[in-house]
């Protein structure tokens, strides 16, 4: 039997690029974009667009029945660094809609249902150089104690009920086709912008804060491999390490400086800062590669290429 996809969040960072992977595979009607906010046109045209709250409940189960929704793809939350701001506000979102989905899944409604988790389900306490899968895990943001506490849950609904869930830690992820919002890892998708706008960039992290990071491409076709798996293959039910590359700002900027000699990078540390110090800086990924066989295939410098080739093209910039 064919798939129909429901994507919430699809607006989003993440979302924008795997609706269109997405509906490559699947076909443009299979899949479901779903958001609060409108998508772009490419989104918007080439398939169908539910304007969703994520927090009424009903509307969720009505579009689940009207195009008979097998997957849910459940991208919709409050980043780190927006959360903190409004710690209710983001716990609800997060944890509320994540709730709507699952339950849905319990009772049969759903065959699969894929959630993201993130590098912010660890804290300070963490080991932070090639962080393993298992180890001690104190998130001290709002946002890391709702994914957190989410996969725990992931793990409870497959043991208990046998809901499909699959999940990843993302890493700061990094595309040009759509801008990320309120998250710690941001720097690393803005600095791209300012260096063709304006050829100099004021990061918010300290030049040696290093973080994992994974290119849009590589972290698209990992989540698609890891939904796709046979079901035996994916061992763990919380939430899987994830990883690529590993740099600081400082290290990002020489490699833009490769492709653009003039580029300045200079250092203005906000509250993001004491963020991004609670995470890791690599990730032991080695139960992904193992157990479905993921590979990523861009190092910093195929990234920053592409990530540079492609802006200018958006940017309209030679
Ligand atoms: N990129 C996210 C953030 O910075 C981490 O999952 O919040």
């Amino acid at each position: 039997m064919s798939e129909t996809i429901l994507v919430t969040g699809s607006s989003g960072q993440i979302g924008t690029e795997l609706v269109m992977n997405l509906r490559k595979i699947y076909g443009n009607d299979h899949v479901i974009a779903s958001d609060i906010r409108e998508p772009n046109a490419e989104v918007m045209e080439s398939g169908p667009f539910e304007k969703l709250n994520v927090m009424d409940r009903p509307q969720i189960f009505e579009i689940v029945k009207k195009y008979k929704v097998t997957q849910v793809y459940h991208l919709v939350a409050m980043l780190s660094a927006t959360a903190e701001k409004v710690p209710e506000a983001g716990w609800d979102l997060n944890m509320k809609s994540f709730f709507y989905i699952m339950e849905l899944a319990r009772e049969g409604h759903l065959k699969k249902v894929y959630w993201p988790s993130s590098i912010a389900v660890f804290g300070p306490t963490t080991p932070r150089i090639n962080t393993p899968q298992h180890t001690i895990m104190e998130p001290t943001t709002v946002y890391g104690i709702s994914k957190q506490t989410g996969e725990r849950w992931c793990e409870y609904y497959f043991n208990k009920y046998g809901v499909d869930v699959r999940s990843i830690r993302y890493p700061g992820l990094i595309s040009w086709k759509s801008e990320p919002g309120g998250g710690t890892t941001d720097y690393a998708v803005d600095i791209f912008y300012e260096a063709l706008k304006t050829g100099k960039y004021t990061s918010f992290l300290k030049a040696d804060t290093g973080l994992p990071m994974m290119y849009m491409e590589d972290a698209i076709r990992g989540t698609i491999e890891l939904v796709e798996a046979p079901a035996e293959k994916v061992k763990i039910r919380s939430s899987y390490n994830f990883s690529s590359l590993s740099f600081t700002p400082e290290v990002l900027a020489q490699a833009i400086q490769k492709e653009m000699p003039d580029f300045s990078i200079d250092y203005n540390p906000d509250f993001r800062q004491a963020i991004a110090e609670t995470w890791p800086e690599s990730i032991d990924d080695h139960f992904a590669r193992e157990h479905w066989g993921w590979k990523h295939n861009y190092d910093l410098n195929d990234m920053v290429k592409d990530m540079l080739k492609n802006l200018r093209t958006k940017l309209n910039i030679k």
